[in-house]
């Protein structure tokens, strides 16, 4: 058992900090006005965090999912919202259509999606279906060398800039959820609007939006893998997304801490440092081992992906625990900082305001514990070792 990052990895987490430092500058401006980050989306793609596990063949980095997870920790703790830009791009857009698209399909989308130059968005939730995923009301319905797509898809992240959606519709409501279906769309396509911006509690500057579908031409060929696959696809895509989310959790855990670490350090009360008094500083102790063990679950869940082992129950397990972690961690941290955690400048109120959509997106909590408990009935004690 080796705790400790190769070279390569650590080259790349520098890399990773470099970059989330520059972007620092103007996080709380976007975060205050939910401006895009484009510069900052344009700068991932240069360094190709855009397609970082994506074959080189179509342009990717070519990069394991443990690279992944060290740039979203160190996006995630300076701006959460440039990394889930980057997680939902990656993990379910890229993901898929690398893993199920035809070899056609792959040539047309990926070069463009791994370079950053097209943004990607993944498109199950609707306003009835989030939790309950078979319950999709978006048809596709099969036309012979095309489906006809109508729907409305909800809190879709990147959905406002996306030029290629990964879309999930129901093809034969009969079959429940082996009628389900997943398809690559393209934004310019006709029939495709996108919908309301969504005013966010956190991540502000990432953009959310509803879609709507209405008569849209899908070709046969743009359908991903085989007739009826299309739930399980979701399923398998939202077990990897769930290792960048929690990642992403993670990493504003670990950035609201070095906030609240450097200012116990500065700040003086009752003549020392608030560190030197021990209601802080066991505040800062339990911060520090929380934030290990949810990093402990969150490699592991990647290296098992890397290593070709099952990792639905890891990424489940690692996105429960970085959450939770985050909320804690980013409300003691604001605790720290008293007053000054309250304001803006201070960064970690913003964290705080971050840390929520952990627990929610890509499966709430208490979807994560019923993947947990169905894959405890079937056997699984621990994580394997
Ligand atoms: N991989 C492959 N297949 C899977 C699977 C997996 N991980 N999980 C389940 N399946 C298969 C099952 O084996 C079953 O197949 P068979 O009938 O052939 O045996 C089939 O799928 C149905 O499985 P279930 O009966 O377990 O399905 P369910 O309806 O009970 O749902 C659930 C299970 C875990 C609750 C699932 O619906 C789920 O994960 N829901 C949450 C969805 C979610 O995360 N939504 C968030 C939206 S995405 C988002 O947030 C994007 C963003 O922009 C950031």
């Amino acid at each position: 058992m080796n705790f400790f990052l190769s070279e390569e990895h650590k080259m790349i987490q520098e890399a990773a900090r470099d970059f989330a430092q520059k972007a620092k500058a103007g996080v709380i401006e976007r975060d205050t006005h939910m401006t895009y980050p484009t510069e900052e989306v344009k700068e991932m793609g240069e360094l190709g965090f855009m397609g970082i596990m994506t074959s080189p063949d179509f342009g990717g980095s070519g990069l394991d999912t443990l690279s992944y997870v060290l740039v979203m920790e160190e996006l995630s703790k300076i701006d959460a919202s440039a990394s889930v830009i980057m997680s939902a791009h990656n993990s379910l857009a890229l993901f898929g259509i690398e893993k199920y698209g035809s070899e056609a399909i792959k040539k047309k989308y990926l070069p463009q999606l791994a370079s950053g130059e097209t943004i990607g968005c993944f498109c199950l939730s609707e306003p009835e279906a989030g939790s309950d995923a078979t319950s999709q009301k978006t048809t596709a319905i099969d036309c012979g060398d095309h489906y006809l797509l109508n729907g409305v898809k909800n809190w879709i992240t990147n959905g406002g800039k996306a030029g290629v959606h990964v879309v999930i519709a129901q093809t034969d409501r009969e079959k429940g959820h082996r009628g389900i279906n997943a398809f690559v769309v393209e934004n310019s396509w006709k029939g495709v609007e996108i919908g309301v911006k969504e005013d966010k509690l956190g991540i502000r500057s990432s953009d959310t939006h509803s879609i709507i579908y209405s008569d849209v031409k899908v070709p046969k060929e743009n359908r991903l893998g085989p007739d009826g696959f299309g739930f399980k696809f979701a399923m398998e895509t939202l077990e990897g997304g769930r290792i960048g989310i929690a990642a992403q959790a993670l990493g504003i855990a670990a950035g609201a801490y070095e906030l609240a670490v450097e200012y116990a350090q500065l700040r003086k009360a009752f003549g020392q440092p608030i560190i030197e008094h021990q209601g802080i500083a066991f505040k800062l102790a339990e911060m520090a081992m929380e934030i290990e063990s949810a990093r402990m679950l969150v490699y592991r869940a990647a290296v098992l992906k890397d290593q070709g082992k099952p990792y639905g129950y890891a990424s489940a397990m690692a996105k429960l625990k970085a959450s939770e972690v985050a909320m804690q961690v980013t409300i003691e941290a604001v605790q720290v900082h008293g007053g000054n955690g309250y304001v803006k400048e201070y960064h970690v109120e913003r964290l705080m305001r971050d840390a929520k959509i952990t627990q929610i997106y890509e499966g709430t909590s208490e979807i994560q514990k019923i993947v947990l408990s169905r894959n405890i009935a079937k056997g699984a004690l621990q994580l394997p070792i």
